[in-house]
């Protein structure tokens, strides 16, 4: 079913707003793009992002927030070179890059320490992010590969079928996405350039560095000041195959069901049912407890290469690729 476009009206964006709080995907106007926004603290509500942008990786989520004191819930520090840009730039298009705190969802940054959030300045990205009371996660509202929509026409019909509502704000104001910025306790630095220039930002903190080729692959080995990567060497099953039997304590991942012919020092099952939507919500969680677990080795099983269970297959040969 194609979603409803609506005006936003006061009507309007209290249906967004539940639909939101209730685990539904709403696309929603900004001052730069249009973002495909959902619960960001619903790990099912933020895989249904990726299913319906087609996306082959799980690409960490710019959180929404509608003003500074949401930030709090979500970061675990906010340095002061980080406060002097949002008192200058918010609402507006700077993302500032923080470090997380334990109740953002992994599947919203990628397994990063960090947490990537943005306060929108447009009307009515404030109005339903206050109505629905809730951080929102969204990247921009285009599949995988497609420019971001600047005005609903552009909105792709593929994405319409996959989403509950749309709210028509008109053209955007910027049409080109927030500038990102990583703020650490010594200084700042550009990971996309974006509707905020990079004098502006100087202006404000002194020199800042720009480091824009990692933007798009900010998960890759080196490229950001932290990253994450399971400590645990991983090893991705063929179908079918057991782990060979050898002296480590292994750890097991399983997708439907755990393993009942052999014991494994530490088991996760990604989804009891087979639903892949599930099975990515719980990925970021079942490595993090796996990793924890004390074990020599962990052990993959692969998931159907379809839909979600592209990028869950993705993330897993990264972490695998990783060890290598
Ligand atoms: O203007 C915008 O920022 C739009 C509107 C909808 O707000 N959103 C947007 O989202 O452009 P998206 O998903 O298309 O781009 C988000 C970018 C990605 O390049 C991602 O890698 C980066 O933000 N990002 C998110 N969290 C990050 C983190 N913890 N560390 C580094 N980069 C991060
Ligand atoms: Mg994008």
């Amino acid at each position: 079913m194609v979603a409803p476009v609506r005006l936003p009206t006061e009507e309007a964006i209290a249906e967004a707003a539940r639909i939101l709080r209730a685990g539904g995907l709403v696309v929603f106007p900004t001052e730069t793009v249009y973002g495909l926004g959902a619960h960001a603290l619903d790990a099912r509500a933020v895989a249904r992002i990726f299913e319906a942008k087609d996306r082959p990786r799980f690409d960490p989520l710019i959180v929404h927030v509608a003003d500074e004191a949401m930030v709090a819930d979500l970061c675990e520090a906010v340095p002061d070179r980080a406060r002097r840009l949002i008192e200058r730039f918010w609402p507006g298009p700077l993302t500032l890059v923080l470090p997380k705190r334990p109740v953002v969802p992994d599947i919203v940054t990628a397994g990063l320490p960090t947490v990537a959030v943005r306060c929108p300045s447009h009307p009515v990205a404030q109005a339903l992010i206050r109505a629905a009371g809730i951080p929102v996660a969204a990247p921009s509202a285009n599949p995988f590969g497609y420019l971001s929509p600047t005005r609903v026409e552009h909105i792709a019909p593929v994405l319409r079928e996959r989403v509950d509502l749309i709210l028509d704000g008109g053209p955007c104001e910027y049409g080109v996405e927030s500038t990102i910025v990583y703020v650490a306790e010594d200084g700042v630095t550009v990971l996309r350039l974006g509707a905020v220039p990079v004098e502006a930002l100087e202006a404000i903190v002194g020199p800042v560095a720009v480091r824009t080729d990692a933007s798009d692959r900010p998960m890759s080995p080196g490229q950001l000041p932290r990253h994450y990567a399971p400590r645990t060497p991983i090893r991705i099953l063929s179908s079918g195959e057991t782990p060979p039997v050898s002296g480590l304590r292994v750890g097991y991942l399983a997708f439907r069901q755990a393993p009942t012919d052999r014991a494994f020092s530490a088991v996760e099952v990604l989804s009891p049912t087979g639903d892949l939507r599930e099975a990515a919500a719980r990925l970021f969680d079942c490595l993090h407890r796996l990793d924890g677990a004390g074990v020599d080795v962990i052990y993959a099983e692969p998931v159907p290469e379809v839909g979600l269970g592209r990028a869950i297959m993705d993330r897993l040969r990264r972490a695998a690729a990783l060890m290598e």
